[in-house]
């Protein structure tokens, strides 16, 4: 269950939206059984570094209740990774300090942005607002230049939204 294999990996670069939608379903399935947010950001990043082909990182990071303007490292997959991020450094730190997602093609290019894993060259970050606070953001790295485009910016933003419908915070 839940294995990326070659046909989907067809069916994702045929038709990312339609590959999303299919996508945002089974999460909503999966993400049904508890709404404990710890138990649902792990099972959320796992979904995703297994269901979306060439990734090498993908989790949450916090905003962190003891230090003002700063993220703390939340559930993820992937290599070890910094622990703090001041709002406004790196891609994380943008989009928690702008709101606004975060869609960045080559992460060299990106002024402040944190190695954490050497591999990583391109990502996504989109911000996580409930109910208009701001909980963390939603961070995933690809080792390939120029991974994402705006469709999976789109469908990163349906899989997260289907999390906060079914979690608890
Ligand atoms: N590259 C991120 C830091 C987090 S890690 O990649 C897991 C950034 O600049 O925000």
């Amino acid at each position: 269950m839940f294995q990326l294999d070659e046909s989907q990996i067809q069916e994702y670069q045929n038709d990312k939206p339609e590959y999303y939608r299919q996508l945002a379903l089974q999460l909503d399935a999966l993400l049904a059984e508890d709404s404990n947010w710890i138990t649902n950001m792990a099972q959320m990043s796992a979904f995703i570094f297994q269901m979306l082909p060439d990734l090498n990182w993908s989790g949450f990071y916090l905003v962190n209740p003891e230090k003002s303007e700063s993220l703390i490292l939340g559930p993820y997959q992937g290599k070890v990774a910094c622990v703090h991020i001041p709002f406004g450094r790196g891609v994380c730190g943008a989009a928690a300090a702008t709101l606004e997602t975060q869609l960045v093609e080559d992460v060299h290019q990106f002024e402040g942005h944190i190695a954490c894993d050497a591999a990583s060259q391109s990502e996504v970050v989109i911000p996580v607002v409930v109910d208009g606070d701001l909980k963390g953001v939603l961070d995933i790295d690809s080792p390939n230049t120029n991974r994402f485009d705006q469709q999976d910016a789109d469908g990163l933003t349906l899989l997260l939204n289907t999390f906060i419908k079914q979690t608890q915070f």
